[in-house]
């Protein structure tokens, strides 16, 4: 049975599609002062999959309390799928006095679960930091089947931290794959060195994890554009689209935008629901 989260209302439709499960009958409200209240409207089989994200911070007490719900009413295995993990930027201490945000989490989540699947995560670290099993497939081979036809050139990574992203779904879709010099002075500033790459007259595909206020996209989408790139296509596993996202992208010259369904939005053109059934299927407990 399948216990959707409100942030997860269509992927778990999807989901529950792909592993021909029913979608548990849940109650998901709220206070007048904002405070969270679930109730499950039906009994619940031995194992339970909950799906929703722990991004913004109301879904993380959404999430605790269908968790304890389900352990209430019985469930003997609950299987915990968060889409986006958020709170996996803050891996470590960068300066003293900080928490690790990522590792605090993981902690709160594994309290009430038995195996937690999440999608390229931000910090694939996060690993270290449950002691039950974590399944974290990746997006990028449903993301590189929306592109088999667009006759992609070159797969770019906006830093050179990401190039294994790039190199992943080039490889997928026969292309060949790069990366841009990205620098970040500020949470919502970035800038790009100037790197001449061979896109002149190609068909790009630039792709991230994240999309957040869209600024790492823009850009690389601008410089593209000034080096005569026919098309330039921006995907990515989550998108945020913070403030005006999308608007700074399309404005750069973007082609088409997409991104996955772990957060669900108009930009959603791909689902993960195969790629989560997959990693279920294939995990032996
Ligand atoms: C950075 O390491 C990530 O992969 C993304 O490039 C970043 O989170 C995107 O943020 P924004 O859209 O705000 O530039």
């Amino acid at each position: 049975m399948i216990i959707p989260g409100s942030s997860s209302i269509a992927l778990s439709r999807q989901l529950a599609s792909e592993l021909n499960r029913d979608i548990a009958p849940v109650e998901i409200t709220r206070f007048p002062d904002d405070e969270c209240y679930v109730r499950l409207h039906s009994e619940v089989p031995s194992e339970v999959i909950i799906v929703q994200n722990t991004y913004p911070d109301r879904n993380i007490m959404e999430l605790f309390l269908l968790q304890n719900a389900a352990r209430e009413a019985g469930a003997q295995h609950i299987i915990t799928v968060i889409p986006y993990y958020g709170y996996c930027r803050q891996d470590k201490k960068f300066q003293e006095g900080e928490s690790i945000s990522a590792r605090k989490l993981a902690h709160l989540i594994q309290q009430d679960s038995d195996l937690v699947i999440t999608l390229d995560p931000h910090k694939p670290i996060l690993d270290a930091f449950f002691d039950i099993p974590l399944l974290m497939p990746s997006a990028i081979p449903v993301i590189a089947h929306f592109f088999h036809n667009k006759k992609i050139d070159i797969v770019l990574a906006p830093d050179k931290g990401a190039l294994q992203r790039a190199q992943d779904t080039a490889v997928l879709l026969n292309s060949g794959y790069d990366y841009l010099e990205k620098k970040r002075l500020s949470g919502d500033k970035v800038i790009m060195e100037s790197k001449t790459l061979d896109v002149k007259d190609k068909n790009v595909l630039v792709i991230d994890d994240i999309i957040s206020t869209g600024g790492t996209m823009a850009l690389a989408i601008h410089n593209l554009k000034k080096q005569e790139a026919t098309a330039v296509y921006a995907a990515c596993s989550h998108g945020l689209f913070i403030g005006q996202a999308v608007t700074k992208i399309m404005a750069a010259g973007c082609t088409q935008l997409i991104s996955t369904d772990t957060l669900e939005s108009p930009y959603s053109h791909v689902s993960v629901a195969p790629v989560i059934a997959e990693a279920l299927s294939s995990h032996s407990p």
